[in-house]
């Protein structure tokens, strides 16, 4: 049993599923072309909307801290990632590298994992981007009805219909095969930069010194009835359940953490990176690096503009400076934002069907998933599928919940991938590996360390959801995917199924 658990997927053959070797990758990127890519999928949501949240329930000004914290915590994990992305020369993601090393159910975890991720990541992004088109209408003197708004911070039944509006569009534009350009990309990033540092200049004149005082609010008991919604580390020792304070710090982190959820996309392009050894670390550690500096700048000085009990939930950067008598910086914010997060939640939608698309090629999950689409070229059932579904729940949750979800699930990814890392440089010492963590296992082991630390810091009830997924995952490889693997079927029966290449039913 545990044999076929573990069997794994030759590389030979993850090339031949992804493409056809004579169409290898160029080797173009450079180490700046890598941070301005990673720039521009990291940024969105997370600054633009949770350092309000933060601020308000978990940290108050320290939010700022909150931000250093989470980042050095992507950083180990994107020192693993970076040599797992590398190790195995296709173009995909962690799911594709844990079937060629680890086996098919890590892989499978992996695999189930960031649908979780990419598919509420799209919604958060969505719901994001929803507050930040109330705030311009609500510049122009335009409102639409508190049902259709966005649910966080609002009572009773509702639905946020621009989020779930947004999530319809992207679908139908990747069901038609979209793309990106390069140029596109690098506008949208100019855009959105130039946005966070207007915060950052115009806001420091806003600001001032009381609102930082106190820097860390003390700590504040939780309701009894509501202990489900504190970090798990609280209630497993028993500590009374708290906000704010050294702790709110942390829970502030392991929600700001998805602000930097992106970097791990930008680990996958290792094979077409010229010097991946030099180019990937400089990439991958140059866009954190940036990103921190802009998130921690800006949250001080968003803090400093309003006092952090005051701060909107919803579109909080442009709120503030509305609150302190700048509707004009507030509207040119909010466009910027709407335009930045829009490619964001595109990035995160199309990562999404791809891994799902990639699943149901290897027979995991039903294969009627990877028939591409005769005239767009595109894998549109599960495209419409989750696009539907990622629609209907933008619509209906508030924003933090998904992304508390989001993360558990990320550095859930983290852990396996750290520990991947390091057991094949035991199992497999002979692959080549483009990109090497260094400090093995030193390093992975302190990446495990800490995504775990920040996990025990998420809400219990995200924990219980959490679970639920993973559970809901088990239960759909044992009954369906251990069954309909390709892989597995070509052991039974040593038909070739695997090996025909299967670039004629891919995108
Ligand atoms: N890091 C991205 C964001 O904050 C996903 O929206």
């Amino acid at each position: 049993m545990s044999s076929t658990l573990f069997r794994t997927k030759k590389v030979e053959q993850s090339i031949l599923d992804t493409e056809e070797p004579e169409h290898a990758l160029k080797k173009s990127l450079s180490a700046l072309d890598l941070t301005v890519f990673g720039v521009g999928v990291i940024i969105g949501t997370g600054i633009f909307v949770l350092t309000g949240t933060v601020a308000k329930n978990n940290a108050g000004p320290a939010v700022a801290l909150a931000f250093v914290v989470a980042g050095v915590v992507c950083a180990l994990a994107a020192l693993c990632y970076a040599e797992f992305a590398s190790t195995v020369p296709v173009a995909g993601s962690a799911y594709t590298f844990s079937y060629a090393s680890l086996g098919e159910l890590p892989a499978w975890i992996i695999g189930w994992d960031l649908v979780l991720e990419f598919a509420l990541g799209t919604a958060v992004v969505a719901v994001g981007w929803s507050g930040y088109i109330h705030s311009l209408m609500d510049n122009a003197g335009w409102e639409l009805p508190a049902a259709l708004g966005t649910r966080d911070g609002a009572d009773g039944f509702g639905f946020d219909i621009l989020a779930a509006a947004l999530v319809l569009v992207l679908t139908a534009v990747l069901v038609l095969g979209t793309k990106l350009s390069a140029r596109v990309t690098s506008i949208v990033v100019a855009i959105k930069v130039t946005v966070v540092l207007t915060v950052i200049v115009a806001g420091a004149f806003f600001s001032k010194a009381d609102n930082y005082d106190p820097f860390v609010p003390r700590a504040q008991e939780v309701p009894a009835g509501d202990s489900l919604q504190s970090p798990l580390i609280q209630l497993m020792f028993g500590w009374a359940p708290s906000n704010f304070g050294v702790m709110g710090i942390f829970t502030a982190a392991s929600v700001v953490f998805f602000a930097f959820i992106g970097f791990d996309v930008v680990a996958t392009a290792a094979e077409e990176t010229k010097n991946p050894q030099r180019d990937m670390p400089r990439g991958i550690l140059g866009s954190l690096l940036i990103c921190t500096t802009l998130y921690v700048a800006v949250s001080i000085v968003v803090t400093g503009m309003q006092n952090y009990t005051e701060l909107s939930v919803t579109a909080p950067l442009a709120d503030a400076f509305k609150a302190t008598g700048h509707p004009w910086f507030a509207g040119f914010i909010s466009f910027g934002a709407a335009v930045g997060l829009t490619t964001v939640c595109m990035i995160l939608l199309l990562g999404q069907t791809r891994v799902f698309f990639a699943m149901s090629r290897d027979g995991l999950l039903p294969r009627f998933f990877s028939h591409v689409h005769p005239r767009f070229k595109t894998p549109h059932r599960p495209t419409i599928l989750l696009g539907v579904i990622i629609a209907v729940l933008a619509g209906f949750t508030p924003l933090s919940e998904l992304a508390e979800l989001v993360n558990i699930g990320t550095l859930f990814a983290f852990v396996v991938v750290a520990i991947g890392v390091t057991i094949l440089r035991r199992t497999r010492p002979d692959l080549h590996r483009a990109f090497r963590t260094p400090w093995v296992p030193f390093v992975p082991i302190l990446s495990v360390c800490a995504s775990l630390w920040l996990m025990l810091n998420l809400p219990t009830e995200t924990w219980l959801r959490f679970a639920f997924w993973m559970v809901l995952g088990f239960f759909v490889y044992f009954a369906y995917g251990r069954s309909h693997s390709r892989l597995g079927r070509h052991e039974e029966t040593g038909v070739d199924e695997v090996l025909k290449p299967p670039g004629r039913d891919a995108p």
